[in-house]
Protein backbone atom coordinates (compact mmCIF):
# COMPACT_ATOMS: atom_id res chain seq x y z
CA UNK A 1 0.00 0.00 0.00
CA UNK A 2 3.12 2.61 0.74
CA UNK A 3 4.12 2.01 -2.62
CA UNK A 4 1.18 2.97 -3.90
CA UNK A 5 1.16 6.30 -1.97
CA UNK A 6 5.19 7.39 -3.62
CA UNK A 7 3.79 6.83 -7.44
CA UNK A 8 5.13 10.54 -8.46
CA UNK A 9 3.08 12.53 -10.94
CA UNK A 10 4.83 11.93 -14.70
CA UNK A 11 5.93 15.28 -16.49
CA UNK A 12 2.92 15.30 -18.86
CA UNK A 13 0.61 16.65 -15.96
CA UNK A 14 1.96 19.71 -16.23
CA UNK A 15 -0.28 22.64 -16.43
CA UNK A 16 -0.24 23.25 -20.37
CA UNK A 17 -1.19 26.81 -22.30
CA UNK A 18 -0.38 28.34 -25.39
CA UNK A 19 3.61 28.94 -25.14
CA UNK A 20 4.26 25.59 -23.13
CA UNK A 21 7.01 23.44 -25.34
CA UNK A 22 5.55 21.05 -26.72
CA UNK A 23 7.40 17.26 -26.29
CA UNK A 24 8.20 14.13 -27.40
CA UNK A 25 7.89 10.76 -25.77
CA UNK A 26 12.05 10.39 -24.92
CA UNK A 27 11.92 14.23 -24.17
CA UNK A 28 9.25 12.98 -21.32
CA UNK A 29 10.83 10.19 -20.58
CA UNK A 30 14.05 12.21 -19.26
CA UNK A 31 12.38 14.70 -17.25
CA UNK A 32 10.46 12.04 -15.65
CA UNK A 33 13.71 9.83 -15.12
CA UNK A 34 15.23 13.14 -13.99
CA UNK A 35 12.05 13.45 -11.35
CA UNK A 36 12.65 10.26 -9.84
CA UNK A 37 16.05 10.28 -9.44
CA UNK A 38 15.19 13.90 -7.43
CA UNK A 39 13.39 11.85 -6.09
CA UNK A 40 15.14 9.15 -5.13
CA UNK A 41 17.88 10.90 -3.73
CA UNK A 42 16.81 13.16 -0.78
CA UNK A 43 14.27 10.11 0.00
CA UNK A 44 16.77 7.26 -0.84
CA UNK A 45 20.17 8.45 -0.19
CA UNK A 46 19.86 11.30 2.01
CA UNK A 47 19.29 9.35 4.90
CA UNK A 48 22.90 7.14 4.02
CA UNK A 49 24.43 10.56 4.21
CA UNK A 50 23.11 11.76 7.49
CA UNK A 51 24.36 8.18 8.52
CA UNK A 52 27.48 8.55 7.55
CA UNK A 53 27.77 12.05 9.46
CA UNK A 54 26.70 10.28 12.93
CA UNK A 55 29.02 7.42 12.53
CA UNK A 56 31.94 8.43 10.77
CA UNK A 57 32.68 12.15 10.68
CA UNK A 58 31.15 13.80 13.65
CA UNK A 59 32.85 10.93 15.98
CA UNK A 60 36.45 12.00 14.15
CA UNK A 61 35.68 15.41 14.90
CA UNK A 62 35.00 14.95 18.65
CA UNK A 63 38.14 13.09 18.55
CA UNK A 64 39.72 15.70 17.04
CA UNK A 65 38.34 18.64 18.39
CA UNK A 66 37.20 17.21 21.98
CA UNK A 67 33.34 19.13 21.36
CA UNK A 68 30.94 19.30 18.90
CA UNK A 69 30.66 21.30 16.09
CA UNK A 70 29.48 24.86 16.11
CA UNK A 71 28.66 25.40 12.62
CA UNK A 72 27.27 24.26 9.23
CA UNK A 73 30.78 25.39 8.03
CA UNK A 74 32.49 23.17 10.03
CA UNK A 75 29.98 20.30 9.13
CA UNK A 76 30.52 21.07 5.37
CA UNK A 77 34.47 20.68 5.86
CA UNK A 78 34.70 17.59 7.80
CA UNK A 79 31.52 16.05 4.93
CA UNK A 80 33.77 17.13 2.25
CA UNK A 81 35.40 14.33 2.71
CA UNK A 82 32.75 11.61 3.48
CA UNK A 83 32.40 9.37 -0.16
CA UNK A 84 28.69 8.93 0.97
CA UNK A 85 28.36 12.48 0.39
CA UNK A 86 30.41 13.19 -2.29
CA UNK A 87 28.01 10.72 -4.23
CA UNK A 88 24.66 12.49 -2.86
CA UNK A 89 26.07 15.54 -3.91
CA UNK A 90 27.18 14.87 -7.39
CA UNK A 91 24.14 12.89 -8.45
CA UNK A 92 22.21 15.95 -7.36
CA UNK A 93 24.18 18.68 -8.93
CA UNK A 94 24.22 16.24 -12.21
CA UNK A 95 20.19 15.87 -12.02
CA UNK A 96 20.20 20.02 -12.04
CA UNK A 97 22.56 20.23 -14.64
CA UNK A 98 20.53 17.46 -16.96
CA UNK A 99 17.23 19.11 -16.22
CA UNK A 100 18.41 22.50 -17.84
CA UNK A 101 20.25 21.00 -20.95
CA UNK A 102 16.81 18.71 -20.89
CA UNK A 103 15.27 21.95 -20.79
CA UNK A 104 17.39 23.84 -22.91
CA UNK A 105 17.16 21.57 -25.97
CA UNK A 106 13.17 20.78 -25.94
CA UNK A 107 12.92 24.67 -25.85
CA UNK A 108 16.27 25.38 -28.68
CA UNK A 109 13.93 22.90 -30.86
CA UNK A 110 10.83 25.12 -30.84
CA UNK A 111 12.16 28.22 -30.15
CA UNK A 112 10.60 29.99 -33.29
CA UNK A 113 7.05 28.30 -32.35
CA UNK A 114 7.70 29.83 -28.88
CA UNK A 115 8.65 33.03 -29.77
CA UNK A 116 5.88 33.54 -32.56
CA UNK A 117 3.14 32.35 -29.80
CA UNK A 118 4.60 34.89 -27.12
CA UNK A 119 4.72 37.62 -30.04
CA UNK A 120 1.24 37.28 -30.90
CA UNK A 121 -0.17 37.54 -27.33
CA UNK A 122 2.47 40.38 -26.25
CA UNK A 123 2.40 42.53 -29.42
CA UNK A 124 1.00 46.03 -28.81
CA UNK A 125 0.01 45.08 -25.24
CA UNK A 126 0.04 48.10 -22.60
CA UNK A 127 0.48 45.18 -19.90
CA UNK A 128 3.86 44.51 -21.07
CA UNK A 129 6.55 47.09 -20.36
CA UNK A 130 10.00 46.53 -21.85
CA UNK A 131 12.86 48.92 -20.62
CA UNK A 132 16.23 47.46 -23.01
CA UNK A 133 18.04 50.51 -20.44
CA UNK A 134 17.55 48.58 -17.55
CA UNK A 135 20.43 47.32 -15.16
CA UNK A 136 21.12 43.99 -15.03
CA UNK A 137 22.90 43.76 -11.57
CA UNK A 138 25.95 41.51 -11.49
CA UNK A 139 24.17 39.40 -8.96
CA UNK A 140 21.86 38.32 -11.46
CA UNK A 141 24.46 38.05 -14.38
CA UNK A 142 27.34 36.66 -12.23
CA UNK A 143 26.83 32.77 -12.45
CA UNK A 144 24.34 30.60 -14.50
CA UNK A 145 21.22 30.64 -11.67
CA UNK A 146 20.73 27.12 -10.38
CA UNK A 147 22.65 26.22 -13.54
CA UNK A 148 20.39 27.50 -16.48
CA UNK A 149 22.39 28.24 -19.42
CA UNK A 150 22.20 32.02 -19.69
CA UNK A 151 20.15 32.54 -16.51
CA UNK A 152 17.29 34.98 -16.53
CA UNK A 153 18.28 37.50 -18.77
CA UNK A 154 20.04 36.05 -21.90
CA UNK A 155 18.09 36.79 -25.00
CA UNK A 156 19.01 34.21 -28.01
CA UNK A 157 17.44 35.70 -30.69
CA UNK A 158 15.18 39.03 -30.84
CA UNK A 159 11.98 38.86 -29.03
CA UNK A 160 13.08 35.65 -27.24
CA UNK A 161 11.34 34.12 -24.52
CA UNK A 162 13.26 30.71 -24.04
CA UNK A 163 14.99 31.30 -20.60
CA UNK A 164 11.21 31.38 -19.62
CA UNK A 165 10.28 28.69 -21.53
CA UNK A 166 12.93 26.30 -20.03
CA UNK A 167 12.14 27.66 -16.06
CA UNK A 168 8.41 26.30 -17.12
CA UNK A 169 9.37 23.16 -18.71
CA UNK A 170 11.89 22.15 -16.31
CA UNK A 171 10.55 23.16 -12.79
CA UNK A 172 8.28 20.65 -11.97
CA UNK A 173 11.49 17.74 -12.72
CA UNK A 174 12.93 19.76 -9.52
CA UNK A 175 9.82 20.12 -7.57
CA UNK A 176 8.49 16.52 -8.18
CA UNK A 177 4.85 18.06 -8.42
CA UNK A 178 4.84 19.88 -5.62
CA UNK A 179 3.81 23.02 -6.10
CA UNK A 180 0.81 21.82 -8.32
CA UNK A 181 0.55 21.41 -11.97
CA UNK A 182 0.83 24.97 -13.00
CA UNK A 183 3.75 25.30 -10.61
CA UNK A 184 1.91 27.76 -9.08
CA UNK A 185 1.86 26.46 -5.21
CA UNK A 186 3.48 29.24 -3.71
CA UNK A 187 1.43 31.99 -4.91
CA UNK A 188 -1.85 29.74 -3.99
CA UNK A 189 -0.09 29.80 -0.16
CA UNK A 190 0.26 33.41 0.10
CA UNK A 191 -3.90 34.04 -1.33
CA UNK A 192 -4.82 31.15 1.42
CA UNK A 193 -2.79 32.59 4.19
CA UNK A 194 -3.86 35.78 3.35
CA UNK A 195 -7.64 34.49 3.07
CA UNK A 196 -7.39 32.06 5.88
CA UNK A 197 -5.78 34.86 8.47
CA UNK A 198 -6.67 38.27 6.84
CA UNK A 199 -9.75 38.04 5.39
CA UNK A 200 -10.88 41.46 5.68
CA UNK A 201 -7.54 42.45 3.39
CA UNK A 202 -8.44 43.56 0.42
CA UNK A 203 -5.74 45.11 -1.68
CA UNK A 204 -6.63 47.15 -4.37
CA UNK A 205 -2.78 47.82 -5.79
CA UNK A 206 -0.13 45.13 -5.73
CA UNK A 207 3.50 44.74 -6.39
CA UNK A 208 4.98 41.50 -6.82
CA UNK A 209 8.86 41.90 -7.03
CA UNK A 210 10.91 39.30 -9.13
CA UNK A 211 8.09 37.71 -11.11
CA UNK A 212 10.40 35.83 -13.76
CA UNK A 213 7.19 33.90 -15.70
CA UNK A 214 4.36 34.78 -13.19
CA UNK A 215 4.04 31.41 -11.54
CA UNK A 216 3.50 32.50 -8.15
CA UNK A 217 1.56 36.05 -8.79
CA UNK A 218 -1.15 34.84 -11.41
CA UNK A 219 -2.92 32.97 -8.45
CA UNK A 220 -2.28 36.30 -6.51
CA UNK A 221 -4.25 38.37 -9.91
CA UNK A 222 -7.00 35.10 -9.86
CA UNK A 223 -7.62 36.16 -6.31
CA UNK A 224 -7.78 39.72 -6.38
CA UNK A 225 -9.50 39.58 -9.57
CA UNK A 226 -10.12 43.76 -9.35
CA UNK A 227 -6.72 45.07 -8.41
CA UNK A 228 -4.20 46.36 -10.25
CA UNK A 229 -0.97 44.06 -9.95
CA UNK A 230 2.33 45.29 -11.13
CA UNK A 231 4.55 42.59 -11.49
CA UNK A 232 8.41 43.44 -12.42
CA UNK A 233 11.74 41.98 -12.75
CA UNK A 234 14.74 43.08 -14.45
CA UNK A 235 15.03 40.14 -17.34
CA UNK A 236 13.34 40.62 -20.36
CA UNK A 237 13.04 36.76 -21.42
CA UNK A 238 11.04 35.90 -18.31
CA UNK A 239 8.79 39.06 -18.80
CA UNK A 240 7.54 38.44 -22.30
CA UNK A 241 7.27 34.84 -21.44
CA UNK A 242 4.93 35.24 -18.11
CA UNK A 243 3.38 38.21 -20.13
CA UNK A 244 2.16 35.86 -22.60
CA UNK A 245 1.71 32.89 -20.38
CA UNK A 246 -1.02 34.88 -17.99
CA UNK A 247 -2.67 35.91 -21.36
CA UNK A 248 -3.12 32.75 -22.66
CA UNK A 249 -4.82 31.87 -18.83
CA UNK A 250 -6.61 34.21 -18.92
CA UNK A 251 -5.21 36.26 -16.72
CA UNK A 252 -5.45 40.36 -17.67
CA UNK A 253 -4.93 42.39 -14.49
CA UNK A 254 -1.43 41.99 -14.10
CA UNK A 255 1.26 44.55 -16.18
CA UNK A 256 4.61 43.05 -16.41
CA UNK A 257 6.88 45.35 -16.20
CA UNK A 258 11.07 45.41 -16.89
CA UNK A 259 12.45 47.00 -14.06
CA UNK A 260 15.31 47.05 -11.60
CA UNK A 261 13.84 46.48 -8.17
CA UNK A 262 16.98 48.60 -6.16
CA UNK A 263 15.07 52.02 -7.93
CA UNK A 264 11.28 51.87 -7.71
CA UNK A 265 11.37 55.47 -7.97
CA UNK A 266 9.18 55.68 -10.66
CA UNK A 267 6.26 54.78 -8.20
CA UNK A 268 5.09 56.84 -6.04
CA UNK A 269 5.29 57.01 -2.00
CA UNK A 270 2.32 55.15 -0.40
CA UNK A 271 1.12 53.87 -3.96
CA UNK A 272 0.91 49.91 -2.60
CA UNK A 273 -1.31 47.92 -0.51
CA UNK A 274 0.58 44.56 -0.85
CA UNK A 275 3.96 44.11 -2.21
CA UNK A 276 5.03 40.63 -2.37
CA UNK A 277 8.41 38.29 -3.56
CA UNK A 278 8.40 35.12 -3.60
CA UNK A 279 11.54 32.91 -3.64
CA UNK A 280 13.48 36.15 -4.55
CA UNK A 281 15.63 37.13 -1.45
CA UNK A 282 17.80 34.41 -1.26
CA UNK A 283 19.30 35.60 -4.82
CA UNK A 284 19.62 39.08 -4.39
CA UNK A 285 23.33 40.05 -3.01
CA UNK A 286 23.78 41.42 0.22
CA UNK A 287 24.21 45.14 -0.63
CA UNK A 288 20.68 44.89 -2.83
CA UNK A 289 18.72 42.92 -0.30
CA UNK A 290 18.30 46.20 2.20
CA UNK A 291 17.90 48.75 -0.50
CA UNK A 292 15.22 46.53 -2.40
CA UNK A 293 13.35 46.30 1.27
CA UNK A 294 13.59 49.85 2.25
CA UNK A 295 11.65 50.54 -1.53
CA UNK A 296 9.35 48.40 -0.41
CA UNK A 297 8.52 50.43 2.93
CA UNK A 298 8.40 53.60 1.38
CA UNK A 299 5.69 52.03 -1.01
CA UNK A 300 3.50 50.50 1.55
CA UNK A 301 0.14 52.55 1.88
CA UNK A 302 -0.02 52.99 5.92
CA UNK A 303 -1.69 49.97 6.64
CA UNK A 304 -0.20 48.15 3.75
CA UNK A 305 1.07 44.42 3.53
CA UNK A 306 4.78 43.21 2.84
CA UNK A 307 4.81 39.11 2.25
CA UNK A 308 7.77 37.18 1.28
CA UNK A 309 7.91 33.61 0.71
CA UNK A 310 10.91 31.81 1.27
CA UNK A 311 12.74 28.52 2.37
CA UNK A 312 12.86 28.87 6.49
CA UNK A 313 15.68 30.49 8.17
CA UNK A 314 18.92 28.56 9.53
CA UNK A 315 18.53 30.30 12.79
CA UNK A 316 17.83 27.57 15.80
CA UNK A 317 18.35 24.69 13.58
CA UNK A 318 21.00 21.84 14.11
CA UNK A 319 24.10 21.94 12.45
CA UNK A 320 23.26 19.45 10.06
CA UNK A 321 20.13 20.45 9.31
CA UNK A 322 21.88 23.84 8.08
CA UNK A 323 24.08 21.90 6.41
CA UNK A 324 22.09 20.23 4.17
CA UNK A 325 19.60 23.51 3.65
CA UNK A 326 23.13 25.57 2.51
CA UNK A 327 23.92 22.68 -0.13
CA UNK A 328 22.73 25.11 -2.94
CA UNK A 329 25.31 27.78 -2.08
CA UNK A 330 28.06 25.96 -3.11
CA UNK A 331 26.93 23.51 -5.61
CA UNK A 332 23.63 25.10 -7.75
CA UNK A 333 24.59 28.24 -8.38
CA UNK A 334 23.17 29.86 -5.79
CA UNK A 335 25.64 31.77 -4.36
CA UNK A 336 23.57 34.17 -1.82
CA UNK A 337 21.42 31.71 -0.90
CA UNK A 338 23.31 30.85 2.81
CA UNK A 339 23.91 34.55 3.32
CA UNK A 340 20.48 34.99 2.97
CA UNK A 341 19.11 32.50 4.81
CA UNK A 342 21.55 33.47 7.88
CA UNK A 343 20.23 37.09 8.04
CA UNK A 344 18.27 38.47 10.69
CA UNK A 345 15.02 39.34 8.97
CA UNK A 346 13.24 40.58 11.83
CA UNK A 347 16.14 43.10 11.93
CA UNK A 348 16.80 43.67 8.59
CA UNK A 349 12.70 44.72 8.09
CA UNK A 350 12.75 47.01 10.98
CA UNK A 351 15.44 49.17 9.97
CA UNK A 352 13.61 49.87 7.13
CA UNK A 353 10.89 51.50 9.53
CA UNK A 354 8.42 48.30 9.63
CA UNK A 355 9.24 47.02 13.17
CA UNK A 356 9.10 44.46 14.86
CA UNK A 357 5.99 44.12 17.04
CA UNK A 358 4.04 44.81 13.18
CA UNK A 359 6.37 41.88 11.68
CA UNK A 360 4.83 38.20 11.15
CA UNK A 361 6.35 35.11 10.40
CA UNK A 362 4.29 31.92 9.84
CA UNK A 363 4.66 28.62 8.22
CA UNK A 364 2.69 27.69 5.07
CA UNK A 365 2.37 24.89 3.21
CA UNK A 366 0.90 24.56 -0.33
CA UNK A 367 -2.49 22.27 -1.14
CA UNK A 368 -2.19 18.97 -2.94
CA UNK A 369 -2.78 18.95 -6.13
CA UNK A 370 -5.26 16.52 -6.60
CA UNK A 371 -5.32 16.98 -10.29
CA UNK A 372 -1.81 15.53 -10.63
CA UNK A 373 -1.20 13.35 -6.99
CA UNK A 374 -5.07 11.43 -7.50
CA UNK A 375 -6.98 9.71 -4.79
CA UNK A 376 -6.26 6.14 -4.70
CA UNK A 377 -8.48 3.05 -4.51
CA UNK A 378 -8.34 3.09 -0.68
CA UNK A 379 -10.27 6.05 -0.45
CA UNK A 380 -7.47 7.24 1.22
CA UNK A 381 -7.64 10.94 2.14
CA UNK A 382 -5.31 12.81 -0.61
CA UNK A 383 -2.95 14.58 2.17
CA UNK A 384 -1.90 10.91 3.47
CA UNK A 385 -0.32 10.52 -0.05
CA UNK A 386 0.09 13.99 -2.28
CA UNK A 387 3.14 16.00 -1.84
CA UNK A 388 2.99 19.98 -1.23
CA UNK A 389 6.22 21.81 -0.97
CA UNK A 390 6.57 24.01 2.45
CA UNK A 391 7.64 27.48 2.78
CA UNK A 392 7.92 30.48 5.87
CA UNK A 393 5.99 33.71 4.82
CA UNK A 394 7.14 36.90 6.96
CA UNK A 395 7.02 40.44 6.44
CA UNK A 396 5.37 43.27 7.92
CA UNK A 397 2.35 45.82 8.21
CA UNK A 398 3.15 49.24 7.76
CA UNK A 399 1.92 51.53 11.00
CA UNK A 400 -1.08 52.87 10.30
CA UNK A 401 -1.62 56.71 10.04
CA UNK A 402 -3.17 56.92 13.41
CA UNK A 403 -0.18 54.88 15.06
CA UNK A 404 2.62 56.62 13.29
CA UNK A 405 1.28 59.83 14.51
CA UNK A 406 0.68 58.73 18.36
CA UNK A 407 4.37 57.48 17.71
CA UNK A 408 5.36 61.12 16.29
CA UNK A 409 3.33 62.77 19.50
C1 LIG B 1 14.05 32.83 -8.14
S1 LIG B 1 13.44 33.91 -9.29
C2 LIG B 1 11.84 34.32 -8.62
C3 LIG B 1 10.76 33.32 -8.84
C4 LIG B 1 9.37 33.86 -8.98
N1 LIG B 1 9.10 34.97 -8.09
C5 LIG B 1 8.36 32.76 -8.74
O1 LIG B 1 7.64 32.87 -7.78
O2 LIG B 1 8.31 31.81 -9.54
C6 LIG B 1 14.29 35.46 -9.03
C7 LIG B 1 13.92 36.53 -10.05
O3 LIG B 1 14.30 37.80 -9.52
C8 LIG B 1 14.77 38.60 -10.58
N2 LIG B 1 15.60 39.66 -9.99
C9 LIG B 1 16.79 39.54 -9.38
N3 LIG B 1 17.23 40.74 -8.95
C10 LIG B 1 16.30 41.64 -9.29
C11 LIG B 1 16.17 43.06 -9.13
N4 LIG B 1 17.13 43.78 -8.53
N5 LIG B 1 15.08 43.65 -9.60
C12 LIG B 1 14.10 42.94 -10.20
N6 LIG B 1 14.16 41.62 -10.39
C13 LIG B 1 15.24 40.96 -9.95
C14 LIG B 1 15.50 37.62 -11.50
O4 LIG B 1 15.61 38.13 -12.82
C15 LIG B 1 14.60 36.38 -11.39
O5 LIG B 1 13.65 36.37 -12.41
Amino acid sequence: MSSNRKVLPTWDKVGKHALFPEAKHDEIARFNFLANLNNHLSGQVLPGVKEAYEQNALPAFRAEHGREPESRHEVREMMKKQPFYQLWSALRRSTMECRQQAGRSLVLRQIDRINAAAAELNNGAETLVLNPETQIPDYVTVVDTHCMPGSYHTSVVEGDVSAGANYDSGLFVTTVGQLGSMTDGGGRAICDWLKKDHADFKPKRILDIGCTIGHNVVPIGQAFPDAEIIAIDVSAPVLRYGHARAKSLGVNNITFMQVNAEDLSQFADESFDLITTSMVLHELSAQSMPKILSEISRLLVPGGLSLHLEQPQYSGRPVFEQFIRDWDTWNNNEPFWGAMHDVDLVGMIDSTGLPSDLQFSAAVTAKVDESIFPKTETGDKTEDYGRAAAWNVFGAWKPAEAAKQESVA
